[in-house]
């Protein structure tokens, strides 16, 4: 490991501890993430804003607290508590999986990236995103706000999406073995809070030392997107 890797990630997790949105599905520091909140925070959060997810959440963990209750729901109190969400394919995958989690796995939801892929709904973000905020695995979580950010450190100037698997790379080489979980949510808050689409805040950014595309002076290129 290099030291500028490291660097990268213990800046950014020193801003997380100073910084930390206090959100309903995250644990307060060291304690371990219940995996039921965390993943249904994740798969409510995949096309819906924080903003409008957080009553939401609140409401269907005060109903459903927990995979066993989930997996006993009527579909359509499921579907009624979803409404307005949208994507409702979501809604019938959560309940798909919290079955599944007691047919197939004893009950248990299961702790690695690739148990967790087989789940219904369960993609690549989803699976990595749970696998690392629940379980700590060093799973490699990336989504929009990620690319973003990565893209900008690197000043990667392939446009997306022939950029992706350079992205995932770069996020990759900085994601650190120690904290993964409060990394990918480290990097989101940055990307939601600091590094936004227009306009980054740069001169707030405990990541601008390291930075190329703030270095170039024009921040907000990035991710460079390919013409339509
Ligand atoms: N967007 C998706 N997952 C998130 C999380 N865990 N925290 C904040 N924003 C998110
Ligand atoms: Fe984003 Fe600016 Fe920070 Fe670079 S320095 S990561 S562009 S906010």
């Amino acid at each position: 490991m290099d030291a500028k890797r490291l660097s990268i990630a213990d800046k950014l997790l020193a801003w997380y501890d100073a910084h930390r949105r206090d959100l309903p599905w995250r644990a307060p520091p060291g304690v371990a993430a219940d995996p039921y909140r965390v993943w249904l925070s994740e798969v409510m959060l995949q096309q819906t804003t924080v903003a409008t997810v957080r009553p939401r959440f609140e409401a269907w963990v005060a109903r459903w607290p927990d995979f066993a209750s989930l997996a006993a729901a009527e579909d359509a109190d499921v579907m009624a508590a979803w409404a307005g969400l949208g994507y409702y394919a979501r809604a019938r995958n959560l309940v798909a999986a919290a079955k599944a989690v007691a047919a197939d796995h004893g009950g248990a939801f299961p702790r690695t990236e690739a148990a967790l892929r087989t789940l219904p709904g369960l993609g690549a973000y989803t699976a990595a995103a749970v696998a690392a905020i629940a379980f700590g695995e060093r799973a490699v979580v990336v989504d929009a706000n990620v690319e973003r950010v990565v893209s900008r450190l690197f000043a990667i100037a392939r446009p997306l999406p022939a950029s992706r698997s350079a992205i995932r790379a770069a996020a990759d080489g900085i994601t650190p073995d120690e904290r993964a979980g409060d990394f990918a949510q480290a990097m989101m808050d940055l990307g939601s809070a600091i590094c936004t689409p227009k306009l980054p805040r740069c001169l707030l950014c405990p990541l601008q030392p390291d930075c190329r595309a703030q270095a170039q002076g024009e921040p907000d290129r990035y991710p460079v997107k390919a013409a339509k």
